[in-house]
């Protein structure tokens, strides 16, 4: 019983950070949509940026599931991905070398994100959450897909970036 609750309440912790995440993304995004040159990075953001706004509604429904009211535990660590982020936005030019800095900004974002969902799906799997996986599981899939994408889309602007060298 001990065990269960100790469990329950590290998922719930995680409950509230990956929420934390999710909301400092919905407003950080906007920024990144507008730094884009590339318009394929641009609308990329875009669309995570309607993504994140689906991820933190999944996000209530689980808070609901476990009988919780939604509230966030701050995430230093987005927020320091974040302002790495910001220091692109501000201090490179436009262009094709700023949108590979984006997109690998992006990326990495992505892949924080993708860590502590994954954690979270183990331990709601460990509680018999089935309910709950399913929802975490659906944005870990649009997670990693955006990560592919955004791995593309790097690719493409080291591409312009090689082409303005020769
Ligand atoms: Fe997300």
């Amino acid at each position: 019983m001990t065990r269960i609750v100790n469990s329950m309440t590290a998922f719930q912790l995680n409950m509230k950070t990956l929420y934390d995440i999710e909301k400092q993304l919905e407003r950080a995004l906007p920024y990144m949509v507008d730094a884009a040159t590339d318009v394929d990075l641009k609308n990329s953001f875009q669309s995570i940026l309607e993504e994140t706004r689906m991820h933190s509604i999944r996000l209530e429904q689980i808070f609901e599931m476990i009988d919780m009211t939604p509230s966030k535990h701050i995430s230093a660590g987005i927020r320091g991905i974040i302002e790495d982020t910001s220091d692109i936005i501000i201090n490179e030019p436009s262009g094709p070398i700023k949108d590979v800095l984006l997109a690998g900004a992006a990326r990495s974002l992505e892949h924080f994100e993708m860590v502590n969902y994954m954690t979270a799906i183990d331990e709601a799997d460990n509680l018999g959450l089935d309910g709950v996986v399913d929802l975490l599981q659906d944005t870990l899939d649009e997670e990693e897909y955006a990560d592919q994408k955004f791995a593309i889309v790097m690719n493409e602007d080291l591409k312009k970036i090689e082409d303005l060298d020769f």
